[in-house]
């Protein structure tokens, strides 16, 4: 027994030492240890080996484990760490890495996230409505008669359904009020169509930023104040804001909302950010009929609105002279905003 211990853990080492790859060295571990192996069938002999015997014979078949699994153990390591000094034979390690390129937010993201956080932190909320609207939504519940101009086949993208895409975010004001009761304060910032003359202030697709507050006894003095101190947090203190009496059917008085923009190269000039008011009571009255109740009665509230262009808030903001460069996704200009 003692000869068969040592010839075939003799055999065994130099079967580990002749191994030449990983798969090879399995096989070799399965040959000697493994169910059928022989080292495994020799320790089953155990059984026959007289008492006295038992300890030595024990002893030697372990010390020949422990030296296999040393052995096979060692053949690993010198293995592995010849197939990794072959992968990296080659690879020179002082060429300079590959630049990782990182993505980053579009600027109209970024002016909207901005403007979107100010008024949020004045108390407004955020509110949504969906971009292919009706008429209603769109013109009659805000006043805005059959006849009127922004209605017309040449200013609007009509579907055959009758249903339309939306010309403003106005029509999120009249979802809001049909669903909840005052006071209310939302923005709802989104995508509005027209079917506008594309040029370097204007798009077909543009993005507004919405905003109404009803409640008991809002002012004109409140609107005022709101946008003013909206416009400086956006822009810095300094930035000159200016009201124009204007129209809007939903609206009354109503204004637009001036600021100075200072492009590169060009002679500083007043552009057009926003259109504002205080609700008109017929808007209010088309709420209370779509309602059925008085939750919005102009005897009871008072409110103002006004919606802005994120385009042209980007436009001022980083003295951006062509509205196009925002759709045209060419990343010299966009990775300016990384
Ligand atoms: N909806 C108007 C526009 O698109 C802007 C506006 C909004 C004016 C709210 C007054 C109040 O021009």
């Amino acid at each position: 027994m003692k000869d068969q211990i040592e010839a075939t853990q003799t055999e065994a080492l130099a079967r580990i030492e002749a191994v030449a790859d990983i798969r090879s060295l399995e096989d070799a571990r399965v040959g000697i240890l493994g169910k059928q192996g022989s080292l495994t069938k020799l320790s089953a002999g155990m059984r026959d080996v007289p008492k006295e015997e038992k300890a030595e014979v024990g002893q030697l078949l372990n010390a020949a484990r422990q030296a296999i699994t040393g052995a096979l153990e060692g053949k690993k390591e010198a293995l592995q760490s010849e197939a990794d000094a072959k992968a990296l034979a080659g690879i020179d390690l002082t060429l300079p890495a590959r630049s990782l390129h990182t993505g980053s937010l579009h600027p109209l993201t970024l002016i909207r996230d901005e403007a979107v956080g100010i008024l949020r932190r004045m108390g407004f909320a955020l509110a949504d409505g969906p971009e292919i609207e009706d008429e209603f939504h769109c013109f009659d519940a805000l006043n805005t008669p059959a006849d009127h101009p922004a209605r017309n086949e040449k200013d609007t993208f009509y579907f055959d359904s009758g249903k339309l895409l939306r010309t403003h975010t106005s029509s999120v004001q009249v979802r809001t009020m049909e669903a909840e009761a005052p006071p209310i304060r939302i923005i709802a910032p989104g995508s509005a169509y027209r079917r506008d003359e594309i040029d370097a202030t204007h798009l077909s697709v543009f993005n507004q930023l919405e905003g109404l507050y009803v409640d008991t006894d809002v002012s004109l003095g409140d609107l005022k104040g709101t946008l003013e101190y909206f416009f400086h947090e956006l822009f810095g203190s300094a930035t000159e804001v200016r009201f124009r009496p204007h129209f809007f059917p939903f609206t009354e008085p109503s204004f637009e909302i001036d600021v100075k923009l200072h492009a590169k190269g060009q002679a500083p000039k007043w552009i057009e950010v926003a259109g504002c008011g205080m609700v008109d009571p017929a808007v209010f009255d088309a709420i209370g009929a779509s309602r059925n109740d008085d939750a919005y009665s102009p005897e009871k509230v008072t409110g103002f609105a006004f919606g802005m262009g994120l385009d042209r808030l980007a436009m001022i903001r980083w003295g951006i002279k062509d509205i196009r460069l925002l759709i045209e996704n060419d990343t010299r200009f966009l990775k300016q905003f990384a």
